[in-house]
């Protein structure tokens, strides 16, 4: 089927973001949120990102016009109704598996029937969800990385139920936002959480094993693999709470202690030290220029 409007559940971080690029690919989009402000708060966002990528237009290819244009192409709305001629419907409403299949199951009698719907969950069952609704063969995962609007990837997970032609459908859409979509299933963490969770649980394991400071564990991954960042500064990125949430759901599906939490992600997650939205994880940001390693 041919994609021409698309629907977003939440225009928070990840929503306004999926709503931004699809705009820019030059899609219709309507944005679905609970409150007017979380729309207009979401939409200040949208309009900043937008205006940054229109000032360097040789390199982000967005010109004022067509940034203008972008916006105009978003409605936002808090009725349910307004999504029912969407193509495909991009859910990115907080990680709650009773709120997303309520939510999924209360649109599947609204939004027409040949309608895709695919969740951008980091952890929920793609399967679980999409079992509350009467279209599991038009269920995929879409799984955009943060912020959406920079970052190239998008995971597309298929279900045992899944049908080929909605999967390729949304293989395609993922393609026509400008990203490089990669085909995965529906495995709690994908691909990329799947490798890149046992590896900062290992950096942490390594650690409290003596096996090398914080910067000295830092600078091997970076300078030795060529990693854009060391695992302790990414962790400290991603948030130690996320992480520590993360591995509990992924121990709990796998049962291997690659995906155990280790002890010392405990103790900071109970401190309140989740990395530099705290300002203080593995490292200290008191002075967020100069990140001074802890020493635990
Ligand atoms: N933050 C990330 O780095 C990241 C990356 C990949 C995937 N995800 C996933 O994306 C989803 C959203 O994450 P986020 O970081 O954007 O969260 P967020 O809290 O920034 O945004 C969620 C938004 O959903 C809205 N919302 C809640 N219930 C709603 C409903 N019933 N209808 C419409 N809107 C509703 C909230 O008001 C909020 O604005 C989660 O499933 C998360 O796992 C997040």
């Amino acid at each position: 089927m041919t994609i021409k409007k698309v629907g977003v559940l939440g225009c928070g971080l990840m929503g306004s973001g999926i709503a931004q690029v699809s705009a820019v690919a030059g899609y219709d989009v309507t944005v679905l949120e609970q409150e007017q402000k979380f729309l207009d708060k979401g939409f200040a966002g949208i309009e900043k990102s937008l205006a940054k990528f229109a000032e360097k237009p040789e390199k982000s290819g967005i010109t004022q016009e067509k940034a203008k244009e972008a916006r105009a192409r978003i409605k936002g709305t808090i009725s349910q109704k307004d999504l029912a001629d969407c193509d495909i419907i991009v859910e990115a409403i907080i990680e709650n598996v009773e709120l997303k299949k309520k939510t999924f199951s209360e649109l599947d009698a609204i939004v027409k029937k040949e309608a895709i719907f695919a969740s951008n969950t980091s952890s929920i069952s793609i399967t679980e969800v999409a079992a509350a609704t009467k279209r599991p063969d038009r269920f995929v995962g879409l799984h955009f990385f943060n912020p959406v609007p920079l970052m190239k990837l998008v995971e597309v997970a298929r279900t045992i139920a899944t049908s080929d032609a909605a999967f390729e459908t949304a293989y395609e859409f993922g393609k026509s936002l400008g990203k490089v979509p990669v085909r995965t299933s529906d495995k709690t963490g994908f691909i990329v959480n799947r490798l890149l969770v046992p590896y900062l649980l290992d950096a942490i394991r390594a650690y409290e094993e003596g096996v090398g400071s914080i910067p000295d564990i830092d600078n091997g991954m970076k300078l030795g693999c060529g990693y854009p960042m060391g695992p302790f500064t990414l962790l400290d990125f991603v948030g130690l709470d996320t992480t520590y949430y993360i591995s509990h759901v992924m121990f709990d599906e796998f049962r291997e202690r690659r995906f155990a939490s280790p002890p010392l992600l405990k103790r900071l997650v109970m401190a309140g030290w989740y990395g530099r939205k705290t300002g203080k994880g593995f490292y200290d940001y008191a002075d967020p220029n100069n990140p001074v390693p802890g020493q635990f």
